[in-house]
């Protein structure tokens, strides 16, 4: 219930801008106060009459308007609420937002305010998966902005993909949770996150260049929407993020005992860099030197935790998200390594060296679903992360178990 709070709902001109009508009408029903503003382009596709009768209030459309400013000036307006919404957000309006501009009513308030903001955005696929978007919305998501959407689906324009915006009833959700201590409250996410360390004998071992950074902000992001955060993970350099539950193992065994014992959760995310072998027979006492020459070492498999994760009948994740590091072909190999996993999502990304990924602040990654590839522009590991989050949110809402 959102009885006693109050949305000021920026409402930007799309065709999805119908949609937001009926997002006021659920937000009434929930028993909150809903206070819209209109965008110009916005009153092309909805009438202030229509929206200001389903708001049961007045509709604010204009930053120089004498009357308005006199009953209450846009800065007051901008902070009046307990959130502040923007559906449909448009390529636009998330531009002017990234930007900081200030040229109309919305834009301004969206600047003025000091109240959370939750944008819906709504676009062709085209303009959504344009650098120049995708630059945006990663500058809006670290400015802390929560994003409702968008999903992928069939488009007013005739073309399909990512870039519809998120049903009312979803947006209406994800407004519940951000009162409600986030949208993943209740929620158990389990990551694996850094290297392992595999014993040659008690003073060597075998590890890999995993830096844990990835996992690490990953756990974050899932804590920061209210998620329980198990956090499995190898001897990294980075540290655990505050307020997850942190258990540390060295091998890969060890992580599979672990990860199996944490079971049950929501969600499955394997970051970790988990080695494919060990050594078949590692020694209780250090390898000396010897006259007989170098040692020979042996391996043996490890178990792959994300496919016997993946494959369980029962108490199987709803969403188990795998990685797959590539240094070529990087969409085929990960389609292919989703299937042979039996994940639901690959987040792939190219590890060569020139990329300076692997141990770096960066991440350019490919998300591939049941639905297709995704490619996103490179950003922080942290704000790959918050959209991981992101996506894992509206997966949920939009999958009833
Ligand atoms: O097969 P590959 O190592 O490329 O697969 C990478 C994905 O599988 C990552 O999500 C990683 O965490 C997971 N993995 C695992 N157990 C292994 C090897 C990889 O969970 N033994």
């Amino acid at each position: 219930m959102l009885s006693g709070k109050h949305i000021l709902l920026i409402i930007g001109g799309g065709i999805a801008a119908f949609k937001s009508l009926d997002v006021m009408r659920r937000l009434r029903e929930q028993g909150a106060a809903v206070t819209p503003v209109l965008t110009r382009a916005a009153e092309e596709f909805v009438t202030p009459l229509s929206v200001s009768a389903l708001a049961g209030a007045k509709v604010y459309r204009d930053l120089f308007d004498l009357t308005d400013e006199a009953e209450m000036g846009h800065i007051q307006l901008s902070r009046v609420a307990d959130l502040v919404v923007v559906a449909p957000a448009t390529a636009d309006l998330m531009a002017k937002m990234a930007q900081g501009m200030a040229n109309d009513l919305a834009s301004t308030l969206l600047l003025a305010t000091d109240t959370p903001v939750m944008i819906a955005p709504a676009m062709n696929v085209r303009m959504w998966e344009h650098p120049a978007t995708q630059r945006n919305a990663t500058r809006l998501q670290d400015d802390g902005v929560a994003f409702v959407g968008p999903v992928a689906g069939d488009m007013a324009c005739g073309e399909f993909g990512p870039g519809r915006m998120s049903e009312p009833l979803e947006i209406v959700a994800a407004i519940a949770a951000h009162f409600d201590g986030g949208p993943l409250k209740g929620r158990r996410v389990l990551v694996t996150s850094g290297p392992t360390h595999e014993p040659i004998d008690p003073v060597r071992y075998i590890a890999n260049r995993s830096s844990g950074a990835q996992g690490a902000a990953l756990a974050e992001a899932f804590e920061a929407k209210g998620a329980h955060v198990i956090f499995v993970t190898g001897p990294a350099d980075c540290p655990p993020p505050a307020g997850v539950e942190v258990l540390r193992i060295e091998t890969a065994q060890q992580m599979l005992e672990v990860v199996t014992a944490a079971l049950p959760v929501d969600v499955g995310v394997f970051a970790a860099a988990v080695a494919d072998w060990r050594v078949a027979m590692a020694s209780d006492r250090k390898l000396k030197k010897t006259k007989d020459g170098i040692p020979e070492i042996a391996f043996a498999e490890n178990p792959d935790i994300l496919k016997e994760i993946s494959s369980l009948t029962q108490g199987r994740p709803r969403l188990v998200i795998g990685f797959a590091a590539e240094t070529d072909d990087m969409v085929a190999h990960a389609t292919a390594k989703r299937a042979r996993k039996g994940c639901d999502w690959i987040i792939a990304n190219d590890v060569s060296p020139a990329t300076g990924i692997m141990g770096g602040e960066e991440n350019a990654v490919t998300v591939i679903d049941a639905g297709g590839a995704d490619t996103w522009p490179r950003m922080s590991k942290k704000a790959v992360a918050e959209r991981i989050a992101d996506r894992v949110v509206s997966y949920l809402a939009a999958t009833p178990f």
